[in-house]
């Protein structure tokens, strides 16, 4: 982005004190965001929630050190956003895994300061020709985002055409944990779940809380539980509760697939879990024309007692 369109998104969306338009790392265009209650960056590109930290707490998501940063390229770390797809493309595996909302240009609607201190943002998916070919229905995607003592992200999708169809997504989080020995995650507890390490697809339930010791891709489906990161390292459970989502993707990649990523780093896996807002499998929604879905999360942080 020049600097005349840097300027040019100052002069119209920039609220002192809250939210300023720069250039980040590898060039990207960033939303940053520091107001009294929290501090976000935002990237243009994919509209993607790479750092959120309440004041006085540690980084609440986690992002990659070795993660690359360039036109094009997802991000690894933050909230990327799946859509309109979760996973390979159903019918064509030359398609991005995961569809291509998170590597395309999004371009700011509204900002606003709120009176409770925070900073909302919307932000729209940008339409080109490439992403028509891959996704030929009428649409539209926003993504709401407010950055406060709570982080909340909202991924609307309107179907502005005549004829039904159907989204996969996920608000693919990554948070960041002390050790993924020390954590455990609650709420899914009695779950169905659909287990894809090794690349199959095998359904079990889940007995008792998450805990990770190695690889673990877990699809848990219908299923809009809160679920809680219980983090007895760093002394805090964060809280992940959701509307329009009845799937929550739980993901460590542990070691060896890790290092084949080439962006975790070595020990990357350790300090942080995916706990994943969604609809996917069986739980893809159809929007009907004229209508809107919804697939909200609302983050936020607690003490843990004792
Ligand atoms: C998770 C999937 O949501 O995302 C995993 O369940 C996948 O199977 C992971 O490996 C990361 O995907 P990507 O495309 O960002 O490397």
């Amino acid at each position: 982005m020049s600097n005349t369109e840097f300027e040019a998104l100052n002069q119209r969306y920039a609220i002192p004190g809250h939210v300023q338009f720069k250039e980040g790392p590898g060039g990207l265009a960033i939303a940053e965001i520091a107001n009294s209650l929290a501090e976000s960056t935002i990237t243009l590109q994919g509209a993607h929630a790479m750092a959120w930290q309440p004041r006085g707490q540690e980084p609440v998501l986690w992002l990659s050190r070795f993660g690359k940063f360039a036109p094009g390229k997802s991000i690894r770390g933050g909230v990327p956003i799946c859509w309109p797809w979760f996973g390979p493309h159903a019918e064509d595996a030359k398609l991005p895994g995961h569809g291509f909302a998170r590597t395309v240009m999004w371009e700011v609607l509204e900002t606003q300061a709120q009176p409770n201190g925070a900073t909302f943002i919307r932000f729209g998916l940008i339409e080109t020709d490439a992403t028509r070919a891959q996704w030929p229905h009428p649409s539209s995607a926003q993504l709401r985002v407010t950055v406060g003592t709570e982080l909340k992200v909202e991924l609307v999708t309107r179907n502005t055409g005549s004829t039904p169809f159907q989204i996969g997504e996920a608000l693919h989080t990554y948070f960041h944990i002390s050790d993924v020995a020390d954590m455990a995650i609650r709420g899914l507890e009695g779950c169905a779940f659909l287990d894809k390490v090794g690349g199959g697809s095998i359904r079990k339930t889940q007995q008792g809380p998450i805990v990770i010791e190695s690889e673990v891709d877990r699809v848990y489906l219908d299923t809009e539980a809160d679920c809680l990161i219980e983090d007895r390292g760093l002394k805090r459970q964060i809280r992940i509760a959701t509307r329009g989502s009845r799937s929550t993707v739980v993901w460590n990649p542990w070691i060896e697939k890790a290092e084949k990523m080439g962006d975790f780093g070595p020990e990357g896996y350790r300090g942080m879990v995916c706990v994943e807002s969604a609809n996917a499998v069986d739980n893809v929604v159809t929007v009907l024309p004229g209508a809107e879905h919804v697939l909200q999360a609302v983050v936020s942080v607690e003490a843990l007692a004792g």
